[in-house]
């Protein structure tokens, strides 16, 4: 199988770090903060690989790192070590993404990534309307042409399931469920490799959750979209990624199929996620 993407060895650290941090830390610790100097050691040597056109699941508590290691591979937050190789579909050169100067990591985080915040204010300008947000993402990719970015912007509401006569209107005046509408348009507005999902339906009442997990669901089917797919609900991974990378202190404990991991969970951790899930 053809991979798009290889993270090896990647490390982020918030604070100097101390002789102290590796022994005092980690998973068995039950801690990615450092009681000796305080630096926070929210990802550590992670790897895995991506296979094109497949979801992959990271699951763990709030501040296990989850977010973290998508703002690395989303190129908005700098890897202190390791690398994030991308392989493009259409050609077999891979590129480490982590070497790449501003300029080039920011065109390819417009042209080939597409993100969807927990927040919709992290992923929207709310004071844009629906086109305006749209427009922006496709105005970073380089698309220049007024009448195209106006037709893609219907193209993708009406894929996305938003009133196309609310094009104009501000994501204020949107309910919940219709902002994360609003952002995965945006997301997937310049036909992105990548699709980068952080708690997308964290906030939202159960009902409204299954309608977003269902659109998602359609859009990897119609589109074959790679996706990380990033909740702290193991309820949510195994209604859509086929497998699963199980975080906890800023660790990889478990990987697997999420088939596998919620018949026959290995580490204590997963077990008592699997069990608190059932
Ligand atoms: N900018 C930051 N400065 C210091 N600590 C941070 C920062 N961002 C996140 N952290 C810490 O890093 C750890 C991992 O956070 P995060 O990646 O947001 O985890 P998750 O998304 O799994 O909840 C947490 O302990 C969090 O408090
Ligand atoms: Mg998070
Ligand atoms: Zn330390």
């Amino acid at each position: 199988m053809t991979w798009l993407l290889q993270v090896v060895d990647l490390h982020k650290r918030y604070g100097p770090g101390c002789p102290a941090c590796a022994e005092l830390t980690g998973p068995r610790q039950g801690r990615s903060q450092c009681p000796r100097c305080g630096t926070v050691h929210a990802c550590v040597a992670a790897n895995f690989s991506l296979q094109a056109g497949e979801v992959l699941g990271i699951v763990g508590e709030s501040g296990s790192g989850k977010s973290t290691l998508l703002q690395m591979v989303n190129l908005s937050l700098p890897a202190d070590q390791g690398q994030i190789l991308y392989q493009p579909p259409e050609s077999g050169a891979a590129v480490d993404l982590c070497q790449m100067n501003g300029y080039s990591a920011r065109h390819f985080r417009n042209d080939r990534l597409g993100i969807v915040h927990q927040r919709p204010e992290l992923g929207l300008n709310m004071h844009f309307s629906v086109g305006g947000n749209v427009a922006e993402k496709l105005l970073l990719a380089e698309w220049r042409h007024v009448g195209r970015i106006r037709a893609r912007t219907s193209e993708l509401m009406r894929q996305t399931e938003l009133p196309p006569e609310r094009i104009d209107d501000e994501p204020h005046t949107f309910s919940g469920g219709m902002l994360q509408r609003v952002q995965i348009a945006k997301a997937l507005a310049s036909r992105p490799s990548l699709l980068l999902l952080d708690e997308v339906t964290s906030g939202l009442d159960l009902s409204v959750q299954a309608r977003v997990l269902d659109l998602i669901r359609r859009i990897q089917w119609e589109e074959q979209i790679t996706m990380l797919l990033v909740s702290h609900d193991l309820g949510v991974i195994r209604q859509l990624a086929r497998r699963t990378i199980v975080m906890k202190n800023g660790q990889i404990v478990e990987s697997g199929l999420t088939d596998q991991i919620m018949e026959d969970p290995q580490h204590p951790y997963t077990q008592l996620l699997v069990s608190s899930a059932l």
